[in-house]
């Protein structure tokens, strides 16, 4: 048996090291055992086999993007068997490289779900940390006490220095503590919740923030204890907010909820959650593809937009303006929702992958499918766009939004027409994308293709109802 101690439980680092020497040792996982910080006396007992030096195999240690983007995932999860399962499934992958792919895998699936809960904590702490005001000897520093399920809160500090890099501020989880005076990020001790202050006057603007986010006549009530556990109620000022919203949900369930409340209580910080969102998205390296696109085209149109359109990734024309369907196949699709009576107000128009990816010829750049790794790697971008913008209904456009939205490989002559589920309950439809229209080859089919997919968005639209 080997025992393999880390250093911290979020030690990315550490374990691809590790693991890179049992799998060029040819160490199967139900020899390993995984450990962090300080092993017990006992466990080194089961290092029995000491640590020889084959040669390694540098071909045997290939992964896909899409396993680093999970592993870099999964590791800040809770869960002790995390180490464990990730390096299953690199072993595994030797025999079938492409099995981070297969999402039916049970131990695919399992890995997916562990990433997706880090993620939505990752989110959790942006949206719901908050700060309040002290003053030292240097001035204002602003203090937030946080909870995280998981080991979030060093890989989410990069976050809150991009965010508020002229601010002096810490931020107190009972895991770690981080402090930024400016300039550096420095790393501290396991705080309590007393250690940091209580109540200031930025409250009021955390009050309005989270109206807007839990806007009642948007969210069902049941969703919005989901989204926000009780354990963070007893550290957020708007807790105060409940029973009003509660009050407000019941009112909208009688329809006696003004339309009007939306617009007041949407914007403010929702609004600048969205834009800090945005201005990560630009700088994101997550894949290859942003290197040679000329940038990050993000999703566009009104936060509270209750209609969702995904596309698959800009076309050469939305890389060079940064605005998503602004080319032919744009115009297409905003033919199409003219026709099904639909505005641009009530849609947020984004896609699966956010950078242009073609391959040269001559002076021309002609469009490339993206393939799964890529897609996989951008799904953190479209995940926080539902969380944040929570659309009534989404719609996929085409086969690689299917693909992003569910996860899974959607055949879209099967699916489109009916109303599907998304993996976080939210309702969707799938039809074509717009550019399958512009390349039907004769007029006819061109016509008859075009008023199925009216159809589809008028389904859509009708939910709304
Ligand atoms: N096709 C897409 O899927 N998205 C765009 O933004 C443009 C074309």
């Amino acid at each position: 048996m080997r025992a393999v101690t880390l250093p911290a439980p979020d030690d990315m680092d550490a374990w691809r090291e590790a693991a890179r020497g049992l799998i060029a040792e040819d160490v199967p996982p139900d020899r390993v055992v995984w450990q962090v910080g300080s092993a017990p006396e006992d466990l080194f007992a089961l290092s029995a086999e000491p640590a020889a030096a084959p040669p390694v195999d540098a071909s045997a240690l290939r992964v896909s993007r899409a396993f680093i983007a999970l592993a870099n995932d999964v590791v800040l999860h809770r869960d002790a068997e995390r180490f464990a399962l990730l390096y299953t499934l690199l072993w595994r992958l030797r025999e079938h490289p492409r099995l981070v792919e297969d999402h039916a895998d049970p131990l695919v699936r399992r890995l997916d779900g562990l990433a997706k809960a880090v993620r939505r904590d990752i989110h959790k702490m942006r949206a719901f940390l908050r700060f309040r005001s002290v003053t030292d000897d240097d001035g204002d520093r602003y203090v937030a006490w946080f909870e995280p399920d998981h080991h979030i809160v060093r890989a989410n500090a990069a976050f809150f220095v991009n965010r508020f890099a002229s601010m002096r501020w810490s931020i107190l989880t009972p895991e770690v503590s981080v402090h930024w005076d400016g300039t550096a990020l420095r790393e501290g001790p396991p705080a309590a919740r007393g250690d940091a202050p209580d109540g200031d006057p930025i409250e009021e603007v955390w009050k309005t923030y989270y109206a807007s986010i839990f806007n009642p006549a948007r969210v069902k009530v049941k969703a919005m204890l989901k989204e926000m556990p009780r354990k963070y109620w007893k550290n957020m000022p708007e807790t105060a907010l409940v029973p009003q919203l509660l009050a407000g949900a019941q009112a909208r369930e009688s329809g006696m909820i003004e339309r009007a409340r939306d617009r007041v209580e949407v914007g403010g910080n929702a609004q600048a959650a969205w834009e800090a969102l945005r201005d990560e998205a630009l700088a994101c390296t997550r894949c290859h593809l942003h290197r040679p696109a000329t940038q990050t085209v993000f999703g566009e149109g009104p936060i509270d937009a209750p209609m969702m359109f995904v596309g698959e990734q800009p076309g050469d024309q939305e890389d060079l303006a940064g605005h998503p369907f602004v080319g032919p196949a744009g115009q297409m699709f905003d033919r199409a929702l003219a026709a099904a009576g639909i505005t641009r107000a009530e849609t947020y128009v984004t896609n699966a992958v956010k950078h242009f990816k073609f391959e040269p010829r001559g002076k021309r750049r002609i469009h490339a499918k993206p393939d799964a790794g890529e897609i996989e790697a951008c799904r953190w971008w479209i995940e926080q766009e539902q969380m944040l913008l929570r659309p009534k209904v989404t719609v996929a456009l085409g086969a690689t939004a299917a693909r992003s939205l569910f996860g899974k490989v959607m055949t879209i002559g099967r699916e489109r027409g009916r109303k599907q589920r998304l993996p976080d309950g939210g309702a969707a439809w799938i039809t074509v994308h717009p550019s399958y229209l512009l390349r039907l080859p004769d007029e006819d089919a061109r016509t008859t293709e075009f008023t199925r997919f009216v159809e589809d968005l008028k389904l859509a639209h009708a939910a709304l109802a």
